[in-house]
């Protein structure tokens, strides 16, 4: 009798064993399945978004920057500076470069947590790792030319903060997927190349780039439930492919401001009216990056400003933080 019992009990303990060692099991190959699953949401997934974990073996040296607002500081790698004084020689010598447009952004991004950004024309990517560093969720970098992405990667991997970079390694254009020729624009800016010709594939020359319209952003921008957006553009004359590939970007996200570099543009009026009617349709006043106030001038060829930004009507207080 005691002996039945006992047996029983035994019996009763290895079929409780046993099924929680089959739920143990089962919950543990679900959670790693989940964990694959989000950790592909966060990098791989997205068409043209590098793998953030891949280590490159390139040598080059990352720096930390200056600190901004008191608080803010990040880690960016470089050029050799003897192909890039402009960019990189600065950093190494100052901490930062464009540092009233970097400081611009770092502040409208601390001050309104829920926004993300989306950075094109990253180059060594000093926008977006501050970015990053201040906790801004969701950056978007796009960035053509692969000795850049590998030196925004390094940065990335260094500040460990994969989870809230996006990294695209597309060029900005009229159509997706297309592959163009860069063309050395300025010696000694590596990264100021400019848009050529339409070529064909060849994954060996790091002067040939893969193509994206911005609105090939919309399944990302889903995933990633991004509702309001800053953008920094800054391409070498190709800025109006924001607007001319962005319809449904601009209708779907809530973006009150754009910076962006409009000293060379300006020079080829096709793209400028494209950009400025762009704007103007949508609401947008144009403001001078130096003092952000409004620019008051109609022509912008008399713009004297290096940059613009494109505020709209209703969220000029941007400017006042
Ligand atoms: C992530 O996605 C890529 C491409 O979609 C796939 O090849 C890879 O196996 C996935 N990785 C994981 C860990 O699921
Ligand atoms: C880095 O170098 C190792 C050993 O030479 C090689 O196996 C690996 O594929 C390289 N990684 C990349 C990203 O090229
Ligand atoms: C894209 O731009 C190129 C070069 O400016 C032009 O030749 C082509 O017609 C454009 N394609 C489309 C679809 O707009
Ligand atoms: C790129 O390099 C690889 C390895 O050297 C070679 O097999 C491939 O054919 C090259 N591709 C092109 C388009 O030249």
């Amino acid at each position: 009798m005691h002996a039945t019992s006992n047996l029983r009990t035994l019996k009763c303990i290895s079929l409780l064993c046993m099924i929680l060692i089959v739920s143990y099991l089962i919950r543990n190959s679900l959670v790693s399945l989940n964990e694959n699953h989000s950790r592909n949401l966060s990098t791989t997934n997205f068409e043209g978004s590098i793998d953030l974990n891949v280590i490159t073996n390139d040598s080059f040296q990352c720096v930390k920057t200056k600190l901004l607002l008191k608080e803010y500081r990040t880690t960016v790698c470089v050029h050799n500076i003897r192909k890039d004084t402009d960019v990189s020689g600065l950093i190494i010598r100052n901490g930062i470069w464009e540092e009233h447009l970097v400081t611009r952004i770092v502040r409208i991004l601390s001050m309104n947590r829920q926004l993300s950004f989306i950075d094109i024309g990253a180059n060594i990517g000093i926008y977006t790792m501050y970015a990053a560093k201040l906790g801004c969720k969701n950056v978007i970098a796009i960035e053509c030319f692969r000795p850049n992405v590998e030196r925004i990667r390094r940065a990335v991997q260094l500040e460990n903060v994969q989870n809230q970079v996006i990294i695209m390694a597309r060029a900005l254009y009229n159509k997706s997927n297309a592959y163009l020729s860069l063309r050395t624009n300025i010696a000694n800016n590596i990264g100021s190349q400019r848009l050529n010709a339409e070529v064909q594939k060849n994954e060996n020359d790091s002067l040939v780039v893969q193509t994206i319209r911005f609105d090939d952003l919309l399944p990302v921008v889903r995933k990633r439930d991004i509702r309001e957006a800053i953008i920094k553009i800054d391409i070498e004359t190709s800025e109006h492919h924001l607007c001319g590939t962005g319809e449904q970007m601009f209708s779907q996200i809530n973006i009150p401001f754009v910076m962006m570099e409009w000293a060379n543009i300006k020079e080829i009026p096709a793209r400028a009216n494209l950009v400025q009617e762009f704007f103007v349709k949508r609401g947008y006043i144009p403001f001078k990056s130096v003092t952000c106030e409004p620019e008051t001038e109609k022509d912008y060829r008399l713009w004297h400003t290096q940059d613009i930004f494109w505020i709209k009507k209703t969220h000029t207080h941007l400017c006042k933080l």
